[in-house]
């Protein structure tokens, strides 16, 4: 038998793939099961993308291989939806590139930059595919770990000398997945500091910049001057429009950055679905307003949610932004006994916080991606445990 490589061996089972073999499982033995696991929007996707799409498919000059770094007319869209959005601006041909979803390109981009011996500074508890990405490309994650004392933002500056001097990127990704916190434009201004200060690689995750329920709409590090001379940044299409399955994303920033990823992709992917792209610029068209009633109905959800938990006895860290909820497992449990608890006894997934990293021990995570009468009915379930 073959063994595999010792990359390979690092890795545990990818964490959401695991949950849903046991979620299919569950069902499998008849259980009706309440999945608050994977982030997996359940809106449909609106409207005027699915219609572009549809039409899109029809034409055959979309058949064929797409460019590498995606069309021009889609990275120009970007680039309108940063000014838009951000007031940031991009040169389209240079500064944007597409993604077969930002997964793609977050698991890639490490590749380009790190060799064997060099470090990445990874977030911790985090999306796994920050580390990941490190491991395939033979460098070595150095764990910041996320404390709610600090806000879950990452101490950047206790980072050891040895350590400094080895690491060539750090990951950051506000609004946070799990924890459900926003950063500041003052945040990303010391860390492009830093970056700048140490020569470091600042790689930012964007991906939930649109699901926040405050007045002020989370920044995009570009904002702060300079960070283009530092940064990348992965957005994706997945969760502002309800898209997870269409797997169209984008990484913009620094050029040189940019080139290193595309080198990458060119080399291990030809790119993605014409029709998919012309879809995603009727997204980023969209007006401002069509996102609002995605956004009321995750701030309903989370609004009826968190009390619900409260109500049940269970603290509830103040979400900010991200369909998630971060929520401390009762005492005498770990992440993951309790998760079991109530997958086996409750039939409910939830991810375990030590599956997104050590530090996510004691919390485990609920998505708000089923409607509120489920929400509702797992809090139900979860309060008649005896705990
Ligand atoms: C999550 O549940 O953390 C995300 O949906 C995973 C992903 O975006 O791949």
């Amino acid at each position: 038998m073959w063994s595999f490589s010792q990359r390979i061996q690092q890795l545990p089972p990818y964490l959401f793939a695991q949950i849903d073999r046991k979620k299919r499982e569950k069902i499998a033995q008849g259980a009706d099961v309440i999945d608050l696991g994977v982030g997996d929007p359940d809106l449909p996707t609106p409207e005027p993308i699915v219609r572009a799409m549809q039409k899109a498919v029809e034409n055959p000059q979309h058949h064929r291989y797409p460019s590498y770094e995606g069309m021009f007319s889609f990275r120009q869209a970007v680039s309108d939806w940063y000014k838009r959005r951000f007031g940031v601006e991009l040169d389209p041909e240079k500064e944007v590139i597409a993604l077969i979803g930002s997964k793609e390109g977050i698991a890639h981009f490490p590749l380009a930059f790190v060799d064997p011996g060099d470090v990445v500074l990874c977030p911790d508890p985090a999306y796994p595919v920050y580390k990941i990405g490190t491991i395939f490309a033979g460098g070595e994650p150095y764990f910041l770990p996320l404390k709610e004392e600090n806000g879950f933002l990452p101490d950047f500056r206790s980072v050891p000398q040895d350590v400094l001097k080895r690491a060539k990127i750090i990951w950051v990704n506000y609004p946070n997945n799990p924890t459900s916190v926003t950063a500041t434009l003052d945040f990303y201004k010391e860390l492009v500091e830093w970056a700048h200060q140490h020569n470091i690689i600042v790689a930012s995750d964007l991906a939930y910049s649109e699901v926040y329920f405050g007045e002020e709409k989370p920044p995009s590090i570009l904002q702060v001057e300079g960070a283009k001379e530092v940064a990348i940044e992965f957005h994706s299409l997945s969760k502002t429009f309800n898209m997870t399955g269409w797997r169209i994303g984008m990484a913009v920033g620094n050029r040189r950055l940019i080139e290193g990823l595309g080198k990458v992709k060119t080399n291990v992917d030809s790119g993605q679905f014409q029709a998919i792209q012309e879809a995603a610029i009727a997204a980023l068209s969209l007006p401002e307003e069509a996102l609002k009633p995605i956004r009321d109905t995750y701030a309903e959800r989370r609004r009826v949610m968190t009390e619900a938990l409260k109500n049940i006895g269970l603290e509830v860290v103040p979400s900010e932004a991200t369909f998630y909820l971060w929520v401390k497992v009762p005492k005498g449990y770990t992440s993951a006994q309790f998760v079991e608890r109530l997958l086996d006894e409750c039939a409910i997934v939830c991810t375990p916080g030590n599956g997104f990293g050590e530090a996510g021990e004691g919390y485990f995570r609920i998505s708000l991606t089923v409607p509120t009468h489920r929400l509702l009915e797992a809090a139900d379930r979860i309060g008649k445990l005896k705990l």
